[in-house]
């Protein structure tokens, strides 16, 4: 695991990045110490792009076109994470799973955000699953990135009530608040050599 120095991240975004944008903003204002290196997206129209070179972070539009195979895709992203010389991959709405070509480029240094509270309600759609089941509290968790969906080591998490009358869209949008909060501060811990992972438990090192 990385631990203290200056990090290299690389943040993989499908759509609005206003994960990302979280990140950049905590990174400008010298809360995290490490470097976007690069922002790839499966999608040209993703507006994380357009947020990363309004920030000079150089950018890369890697399309699932062109490859047999999920496993051929990842190869190749591989190859462009190292190039870039990235240490953790940020996942920021990436709308893709990664195989295990990724996850074993880089053990124990992919991260994710998702919109509930894993384990329940993993992989698409999670605000309207927790909706329909008719639960009380909802949230986000960050978590390191396994083979499986949504089932790596979590990091961090913050609870959000759910309100009678709560929308899908009510509801993702406090949401996406807590995202903003919890997931700069994950990168941060990780930059910061902060976190240890033993089996599926991650100790969070006090300074
Ligand atoms: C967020 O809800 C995140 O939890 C999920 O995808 C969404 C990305 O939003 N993984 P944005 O592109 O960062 O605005």
């Amino acid at each position: 695991m990385t631990t203290g120095g200056h990090i290299n991240l690389g943040v993989l975004v499908s759509g609005n990045g206003s994960n990302l944008q979280s990140i950049i903003d905590r990174i400008e204002t010298g809360g995290i110490n490490a470097d976007i290196a690069c922002v790839i997206s499966n999608n040209p129209d993703a507006f994380g792009l357009i947020r990363a070179r309004r920030h000079d972070i150089p950018v890369i539009i890697h399309q699932n076109r062109g490859f047999d195979s999920r496993q051929d895709y990842d190869a190749a992203l591989v190859a462009i994470l190292r190039d870039h010389g990235v240490q953790l991959v940020v996942l920021a709405g990436f709308m893709r799973l990664l195989s295990e070509i990724m996850v074993n480029a880089f053990p124990n240094a992919i991260i994710n955000i998702h919109p509930a509270l894993l384990p329940s309600f993993p992989g698409l759609h999670a605000q309207k699953q927790a909706l329909d089941y008719g639960v009380r509290f909802s949230g986000c968790t960050v978590h390191f990135v396994d083979c499986g969906t949504d089932t790596g080591p979590i990091i961090l998490q913050s609870v959000v009530p759910v309100q009678q009358g709560d929308t899908e869209d009510s509801l993702s949008a406090r949401i996406l608040e807590e995202e903003h909060r919890i997931y700069p501060e994950a990168v941060r811990l990780f930059c910061e050599g902060k976190l240890k992972i033993s089996g599926r438990h991650v100790q969070i090192l006090s300074s």
